[in-house]
């Protein structure tokens, strides 16, 4: 064998087939055994590393210098990556939108990544694309659409607002009105996504108009009902309504029924961006919190957020299944309209994507493993912890809380005692978040309101219990008042002390 050929051998070793089939097996059991080792040692959600420290050992790797072995890019991995990751199944990880994931759906990871089907055509997946539009219809069954529904699996809630927004701009377009003279009103809660997709949909920097909330941060209909008059009454085009049902900071869900009765009386489309709250679409405790749901026109659920799945898995679901049409563009490559017309089911004649993973198979081996109840009473467990922490936080003196949430988050701030050290409150919290995140000991979340910096739990795992939260708040402010003593004495000329690791 020249060295050429042998050359080639040895890559075409890598290639998963049937010939290497051993070697997956190892390399895939050499990897999950890993990451259960890994697992099943931490006792924190953070080492604390910060990037200062991380970025010269990823720099100091030779990408030209293969290791040609699994064992030896895992023992690397587990320095640059494992050892330091942030570790969502955590009890003591409160920060973000980030859910603990069930086994079903990790199992389902391997088997759609390895299979690797492409859902943009019936060639590229067969059953897959079958699969995908079970789960659509599944879905949209929950959100209470009829027979016409349809919609598709996205690679997240950004991506579904973006697609949900794109198809209320094309109705509107039909109708012949300038991009100029669009409007998406959303609530002051609302996500930044919608802001981020009226831009790229070409609708200019005053195109978003953002409707006040009430005191539990939900859009107010008043507020609502008065700027689709005043849109009304300028020759504006309100092209969409973007609700929410469970916003990023305070998990409040937008008073859907008033809004949809709104929306259908001034015609205008109504998106509910229910990335966070789709959860209680499977709750059995509290699915009518999402009652009005079934009015809109489009919906964008996050499995990744309430579904206890991993990263990614998203969908938008659409009443009217026409709607999608405006996503449809034939390539004589892939998807011809003679395939659509012999009723070939193409899910890229939906999609803004072209290639894309088969996520559906992860939620179709949850429900097929667990159910849709079971997943559902992981939900209803979080939204409970939360109200119990509430509880906690609206009865303890040291800390302020804003509101309660419908979901599973809690904004709140240490508030320092009377005195000299009160107007520190906003420097403590900052730091608070940060040397806690440091001490790896729990990570939590942060955010502003009424330009004021809090602090902010957003809690998704069941395992989560009521005396991690204590624990979590007597860190917090142990962190905010030890700032307030090092700064109360040169408060008027005092610098922000920031924690480095
Ligand atoms: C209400 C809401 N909508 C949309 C998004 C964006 O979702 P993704 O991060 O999956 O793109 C988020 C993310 O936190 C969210 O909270």
């Amino acid at each position: 064998m020249t060295m050429t050929q042998s050359r080639a051998a040895d890559a075409r070793s890598y290639l998963f087939n049937d010939h290497t089939v051993e070697g997956y097996r190892h390399a895939v059991a050499a990897g999950s055994a890993r990451v259960a080792d890994r697992v099943g040692r931490t006792d924190r959600p953070f080492s604390g590393v910060g990037p200062a420290r991380l970025a010269p050992d990823i720099a100091a790797i030779d990408l030209e210098r293969p290791l040609h072995d699994h064992a030896a890019a895992l023992d690397e991995l587990e320095r640059v990556y494992l050892r330091d990751a942030v570790y969502f199944h955590h009890p003591r990880y409160l920060a973000h939108l980030n859910c603990p994931v069930v086994i079903p759906a990790l199992l389902g990871e391997v088997v759609l990544s390895a299979v690797n089907s492409s859902l943009d055509t019936w060639d590229q997946s067969a059953g897959g694309t079958l699969i995908e539009r079970r789960l659509v219809d599944w879905t949209a069954g929950r959100i209470g659409f009829g027979p016409a529904a349809d919609g598709v699996f996205t690679s997240g809630g950004t991506q579904s607002n973006l697609q949900a927004l794109f198809l209320a701009r094309e109705e509107a377009r039909a109708a012949g009105t300038p991009l100029s003279r669009l409007r998406v009103i959303t609530s002051e809660a609302g996500h930044f996504s919608v802001r981020k997709a009226a831009t790229l949909l070409g609708l200019g920097p005053e195109a978003v108009v953002a409707v006040e909330t009430d005191a539990e941060r939900r859009m107010r209909p008043g507020g609502l009902a008065r700027e689709l008059d005043r849109c009304r009454r300028a020759g504006l085009t309100v092209m969409a309504v973007a609700a929410t049902a469970g916003t990023t900071d305070f998990g409040s869900i937008d008073p859907l029924p008033e809004i949809a009765r709104l929306c259908a009386a001034a015609g205008v489309w109504l998106h509910v961006d229910a990335a966070y709250g789709c959860g209680l679409l499977v709750s059995r405790r509290r699915r009518h919190l999402l009652d009005g749901i079934e009015r809109a026109d489009s919906v964008t659920v996050d499995f990744h957020k309430s579904f206890f799945q991993p990263v990614s898995s998203s969908a938008l679901l659409v009443r009217d299944g026409a709607a999608l049409r405006h996503a449809a563009h034939h390539a004589d490559y892939l998807n011809p309209l003679r395939m659509a017309e012999r009723g070939i089911p193409n899910q890229v004649d939906k999609s803004l994507q072209t290639t894309r993973r088969f996520d559906a198979l992860k939620l179709w081996l949850t429900l097929r493993v667990m159910g849709a109840d079971a997943v559902g009473e992981l939900f209803d467990q979080v939204v409970d912890l939360a109200a119990e922490a509430h509880a906690m936080l609206a009865a303890d003196p040291r800390f302020e809380v804003v509101t309660r949430s419908a979901l599973s988050t809690l904004v709140f701030r240490y508030l320092p005692p009377e005195g000299p050290g009160r107007e520190l409150a906003d420097d403590a919290n900052l730091y608070a978040r940060e040397a806690l995140a440091a001490s790896g000991e729990a990570v939590v979340a942060g955010t502003t309101v009424d330009g004021r910096h809090h602090l902010k739990l957003t809690l998704l795992n069941p395992e989560t219990t009521r005396d991690d939260v204590a624990y979590v708040l007597d860190l917090l402010a142990g962190h905010a008042q030890r700032h307030v003593d090092d700064l109360a004495p040169l408060a008027g000329h005092r610098e922000v002390t920031h924690v480095h690791s």
